[in-house]
């Protein structure tokens, strides 16, 4: 069965009538669900975006949220705020993060969390780079420490809330997708054809998420793990164990379109 993939759609850049032919394409092509790897809005269109996916593509949409998704408003708001807008969707959109394993075939799992730029992967003490992220989402606003522990707490959370239910999924099938919107390895954190390392890395990267998963990966070699992610806006693929591997998929401001269909048994 066909699934369909889609990342940083950032779509108050692109509009509604972006977002439609977005969600008339998945329904075009037949695919049996859309995931969303995050950025999709930011914190006060965000439902809008995700209620014209959801009412128009015809399947439904799982999805976790980006960095830009909390912009003018804080992690926990934004987070309870979709929640709401899940249960109220009837089973059209689903969001992952902190959601049980969800079955898309018999053999075919599917989990998910936001995941965060952890300040881990990197040297966070010799950085330069100053995010926008820093002024817009009211729970990274501070002292430098103050962001580093904020930075720390939210992967250290992303990995705790995502391993449950990743070792369910990897008990019940043999393929499980893990959708994640910052790329969890230094290795998948590509720009422009290579990993953008040292300075990007403590916010381009998920590094609670990635150690939780090479050794779930580990446990459980005969399942295989396949991460879709984003946030660099650049595509790369990277093996992480023979049974671990990591998609981050491609992004244009003002230009969302999905990713190459995919295939799942
Ligand atoms: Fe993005
Ligand atoms: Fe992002």
């Amino acid at each position: 069965m066909e699934v369909a993939w889609l990342t940083d759609p950032h779509l108050n850049f692109a509009g509604v009538r972006a977002a439609e032919k977005l969600a008339m394409e998945v329904r075009e092509r037949g695919a049996k669900a859309l995931l969303v790897s995050g950025d999709l809005g930011e914190a006060h269109d965000l439902e809008g975006w995700l209620s014209v996916l959801g009412s128009m593509c015809g399947a439904p949409v799982y999805f976790v949220l980006g960095n830009h998704d909390f912009y003018g408003s804080s992690v926990e708001l934004v987070r309870g705020h979709v929640r709401e807008a899940c249960e109220a969707s009837d089973g059209a959109l689903v969001y992952l993060t902190g959601h049980e394993a969800v079955a898309l075939t018999e053999r075919t799992g599917l989990v998910g969390h936001d995941g965060w730029g952890d300040a881990r992967a990197g040297s966070f003490e010799t950085s330069p780079v100053m995010l926008a992220d820093f002024m817009h989402i009211e729970d990274l606003r501070g002292t430098r420490e103050h962001l580093q522990s904020k930075l720390h707490e939210l992967g250290d959370q992303a990995a705790e809330q995502l391993q449950g239910p990743l070792r369910e999924a990897m008990e019940r099938f043999e393929d499980v997708f893990v959708v994640t919107h910052v790329p969890p390895f230094e290795e998948a954190c590509w720009h422009e054809g290579k990993p953008s390392g040292g300075d990007w890395s403590p916010f381009f990267v998920c590094g609670a998420v990635g150690e939780m998963l090479r050794s779930e990966a580990a446990r459980r070699p005969g399942v295989r793990v396949t991460v879709l992610c984003g946030h660099t806006h650049s595509a790369g693929e990277a093996w992480v164990a023979s049974n671990l591997h990591v998609k981050t998929g491609a992004a244009r401001y003002r230009k969302p379109a999905l990713q190459a269909p995919m295939w799942v048994r």
